[in-house]
């Protein structure tokens, strides 16, 4: 038995399924012992996806991906954030980490 019954041999875990992220166009994720992860379809290839830790490196809220922007914005002091992760506008100087992401199924799964 493991401590995580969802853990894959390949590392990567289901964090929600194509039909959330398509109706949401994000699936935010707290589950995970690793910490929250936000995943999204790729705006320049909507059929791979992209995976952030939400978590702002500036004092910690909770990003949002804004689909007209095709950046992550936070909501407390407006830092935002590439696809990539990457710091796009300030107050934040450190990117935020990403993951690998796919889909097998209707399963979105991210290797933390
Ligand atoms: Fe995100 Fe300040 S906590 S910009």
């Amino acid at each position: 038995p493991t401590a995580n019954p969802t853990a894959r041999a390949d590392g990567f875990q289901p964090v929600g399924t194509v039909a959330d992220l398509d109706r949401k166009g994000q699936i935010l994720n707290k589950r995970l012992a690793s910490g929250p992860v936000l995943v999204i379809r790729n705006p320049d290839d909507t059929n791979s996806l992209a995976a952030v830790n939400p978590t702002c490196t500036h004092k910690g809220c909770t990003v949002a991906w804004k689909t007209n922007k095709k950046l992550f914005v936070c909501p407390c002091h407006d830092a935002e954030f590439a696809v990539d992760g990457k710091v796009v506008e300030g107050p934040a100087k450190k990117p935020l980490p990403t993951y690998q992401a796919k889909i097998e199924g209707d399963a979105v799964l991210v290797k933390v």
